[in-house]
């Protein structure tokens, strides 16, 4: 290309300049782009005529030209205030021939229009309105004061108004301002502000629950998105939801007493962090509790240990949230559950119809009852009696009513410990045995009245044991009676005469009812009288028959009794009895014997029997005869002489009385040599013992026994309280059968010195 031809071109370029006129020069394209973004304009280099070719191409903005391209000489030029740092570009090639522009500038706004010259074909013009799009700013945020806000605002209340003001400065065309709540458009009337290029849009917004974020969106073109900003509100909440939940496999809140469980308490919504708290029923559960609250979620969670026990059943447990930052009125909320603690029954045995000392009276009914507390209810009752199960029982059939046992009569047989037990599905609980008696009146038993040594026992069977005794003592003539604690008495308190038998009644009484019938016996005493004294001897003394005896065990006093032959009929008549008494003046003290018993008796013949019986309240002993020998009668019989003193003859025998006595006196002081111990008259003494032989004379001579030919005889006789007993009664009287002891076969034989 010649330096010529490029100036001809370039003048040509520069001087032909040409105003595009809409509607007759050609079509008016409408394109928009964004400020610093590229953009292709588009120009129709393509000939209708096929033959035809391109020969020139320029660009124009407005009216100034911004390129060429001379395709003859292919010849390129370019504004160099427009095509700046390069640009601007073309691929002259492509049909439609696109013309590409960089870094689009806010003035690059213009209507743009292109001239192709053809070799044949009229030249051909393309208009361009392009329209460059300048952003807004970023919106940003200012409170009702007039303080910018930036990240987040509040706090608020649910129902508060917010108000703020979103800014957007700049921007071509200007930008509608809208406000968004989460999603949700809530404000779009955007408008200009006081402050030149700078539009607003204020928002009113009342707060609800829901309100978390809004934003503020700025939009001026379809070709970008919207320019945004958000900002963050905090609000006070109150938990919308509380709920209670366990950790472990639970359903519909039944526990098991005894275990632990963990159980969670999660509020939803709430901030700031709230007060979790635990209530069982009043109580207040803090020490267990401990809690956690995500920001993020909003949510609050408390943990509690449980361990609930037979009282928690029914029991409620809340978890009440409460949020400090709010008022009190609105900030709490709770939810409860009722807990179902299941435990194996509890069980106990109740009385009814009873005394205090669970105690009942024989033939009264009365009733127990298994009161049984149980979760879930129990569905068996077992009922015991002295710990065995009386369920299966036949004999308890007519007794046992499900968890009642009732004793429509009862008998003292039923005396004994209930126990009832009842079964759930946790297992099985047992009562504490519960002690029933049956108490009944005093009743005799076997020998009801009874005497052992010389105590009186009434021998009673009763429930409870009998705490008075009222005795009735009744002899032939006499009565008393008497009231004791005690079962049995002593016969010493009985005041009246026991010599005969008496019928002893005693009356039990123990509080419940009356005995029925009375103890009663006839008692004799026979057998508490002393035994008959065995060791006796007869002596005769300052001119008397005396009896001694050895003193006999538990005798008070004796009796000393003359029998005398009868001279009508051949049998023994008692003729004197008299009481020796008891006492120092009956004992006579010997020196080498111990204590013995003395009595008088005054005379006795031959035949004549003395006697002794040992007495005392009881009566007297069989009585123990002894019959002088002939040696006591002999020393009792008066002198030969006596009958001289009587005749009054005294002068006739004096002078035969000096001889005898000149002839005692020489016998005398030959003896007074030869005995001088013999001072005084001795007494005759006849030891009376009973020997072998002798008791078999006896034997053999029963029907003898009163003869008086009979020298010594001992013999227990058995009339006590007779006055008199003559022989035939005597006769028919039993005879000892019982050898003697062996000391009544003890003879001790003094000699007699008269
Ligand atoms: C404009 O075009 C150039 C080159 O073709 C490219 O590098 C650049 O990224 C484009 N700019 C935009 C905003 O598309
Ligand atoms: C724009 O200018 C650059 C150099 O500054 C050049 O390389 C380019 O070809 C020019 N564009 C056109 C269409 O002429
Ligand atoms: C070009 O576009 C702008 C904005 O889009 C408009 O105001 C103007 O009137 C248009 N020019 C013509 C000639 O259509
Ligand atoms: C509370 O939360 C529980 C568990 O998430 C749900 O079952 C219940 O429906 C909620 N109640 C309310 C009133 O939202
Ligand atoms: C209380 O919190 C501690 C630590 O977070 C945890 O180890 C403990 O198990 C919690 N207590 C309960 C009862 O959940
Ligand atoms: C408690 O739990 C037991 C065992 O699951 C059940 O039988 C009973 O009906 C429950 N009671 C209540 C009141 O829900
Ligand atoms: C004497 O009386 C006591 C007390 O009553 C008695 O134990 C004892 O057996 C009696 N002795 C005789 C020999 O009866
Ligand atoms: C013997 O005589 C006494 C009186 O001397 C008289 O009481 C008694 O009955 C008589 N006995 C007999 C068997 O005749």
């Amino acid at each position: 290309m010649s330096v010529c031809q490029a100036l001809i071109y370039f003048i040509l370029i520069l001087t032909s300049v040409y105003a595009f006129i809409i509607g007759i020069d050609g079509p008016l394209l409408h394109q928009e782009a964004l400020e610093d973004d590229n953009t292709t304009l588009h120009c129709d280099t393509t000939s209708a005529i096929s033959e035809d070719e391109l020969s020139l191409l320029v660009w124009y903005k407005g009216d100034d030209s911004i390129y060429s391209y001379d395709a003859r000489s292919n010849n390129e030029w370019s504004s160099q205030t427009f095509n700046t740092s390069g640009r601007l570009s073309i691929n002259i090639n492509k049909r439609p021939t696109p013309l590409y522009i960089r870094s689009l500038r806010a003035d690059d706004e213009a209507l743009y229009h292109c001239r192709v010259e053809f070799l044949h074909t009229p030249t051909r013009y393309t208009g361009v309105n392009l329209t460059v799009i300048v952003l807004p700013s970023k919106p940003f945020f200012l409170d009702e004061m007039g303080n910018k806000i930036e990240d987040k605002i509040g706090p608020f209340f649910v129902g508060d108004t917010l108000v703020i003001n979103c800014l957007v400065i700049g921007g071509r065309p200007p930008p509608h301002i809208s406000w968004y709540n989460g999603e949700v458009l809530v404000d779009a009337t955007g408008s200009e502000s006081d402050i030149p290029n700078v539009r607003q849009n204020e928002l009113y917004l009342p707060i609800t629950r829901n309100t978390n974020r809004i934003t503020c969106k700025a939009t001026n073109t379809l070709l970008s998105a919207p320019i945004s900003s958000y900002i963050d509100i905090e609000i006070y909440l109150s938990a919308s939801n509380v709920s209670i939940h366990w950790l472990q496999d639970i359903e519909s809140n039944t526990l098991k007493a005894g275990n632990n469980y963990v159980v969670k308490c999660i509020a939803y919504e709430v901030n700031p962090s709230p007060d979790i708290a635990w209530w069982l029923n009043r109580k207040h559960l803090t020490q267990y509790s401990n809690q956690t609250w995500n920001h993020m979620t909003k949510t609050a969670e408390s943990h509690l240990q449980l361990k609930p026990t037979i009282k928690d059943d029914r029991a409620t447990l809340a978890g009440v949230t409460t949020n400090p930052a709010i008022p009190p009125g609105k900030n709490s909320k709770a939810d409860v559950i009722t807990l179902n603690v299941t435990y194996v029954p509890i069980v106990e045995v109740l009385t009814v119809e009873t005394s205090k000392l669970n105690g009942v009276i024989e033939n009264d009914t009365f009733r127990l009852i298994c009161e049984v507390d149980a979760n879930p209810r129990a569905n068996r009752f077992m009922w015991y009696y002295n710990n065995t199960n009386i369920h299966e029982n036949v004999g308890w059939q007519d007794y046992i009513f499900g968890n009642i046992l009732i004793f429509k009569k009862t008998f003292r047989r039923h005396t004994g410990q209930y126990s009832c037990s009842a079964k759930n599905s946790m297992g099985e609980g047992k009562a504490e045995g519960v002690d029933i008696t049956v108490f009944y009146p005093p009743e005799c038993t076997n020998n009801g009245v009874s005497l052992i040594n010389e105590i009186i026992t009434c021998q009673v069977r009763s429930v409870p044991d009998p705490n008075s005794f009222t005795w009735y003592i009744r002899t032939d003539s006499q009565f008393e009676n008497l009231t004791t604690q005690s079962p049995s008495i002593s016969l010493n308190i009985i005041t009246i005469s026991l010599t005969k038998t008496a019928n002893i009644t005693c009356e039990a009484n123990n509080g419940v009812a009356k005995q029925q019938n009375l103890c009663t016996k006839v008692i004799s005493f026979k057998h508490l009288r002393p035994q008959a004294p065995r060791q006796c001897d007869l002596s005769y003394e300052r001119n008397q028959f005396q009896i001694h005896c050895n003193p006999v065990e538990n005798a008070t006093h004796y009796e000393i009794t003359v029998w005398r032959m009868s001279t009508s009929n051949a049998s023994l008549i008692l003729n004197h009895k008299s009481a020796m008494g008891f006492g120092a003046q009956a004992l006579i003290r010997n020196a080498d014997e111990g204590w013995r018993v003395g009595g008088q008796l005054g005379t006795l013949n031959e035949g004549d029997e003395a006697g002794t019986a040992a007495c005392n309240r009881y009566g007297c002993s069989e009585i123990l005869l002894l019959r002088p020998t002939e040696k006591l009668l002999n020393a009792a019989k008066l002198p030969w002489w006596y009958f001289f003193l009587d005749k009054d003859v005294g002068m006739i025998v004096g002078g035969v009385l000096l001889v005898v006595v000149f002839v005692i006196s020489t016998a005398i002081a030959v003896c007074a040599a030869r005995r001088s111990r013999v001072k005084q008259p001795a007494p005759v003494i006849q030891v009376v013992g009973i020997d072998d032989f002798t008791r078999e004379f006896l034997n053999s001579t029963r029907d003898l026994k009163a003869r008086s030919s009979c020298s010594l005889r001992s013999r227990n006789s058995n009339y006590f309280e007779t006055e008199e007993v003559g022989l035939t009664q005597w006769r028919h009287l039993p005879l000892i059968h019982d050898p003697p002891p062996p000391d009544v076969t003890l003879t001790r034989h003094r000699e007699s010195a008269v």
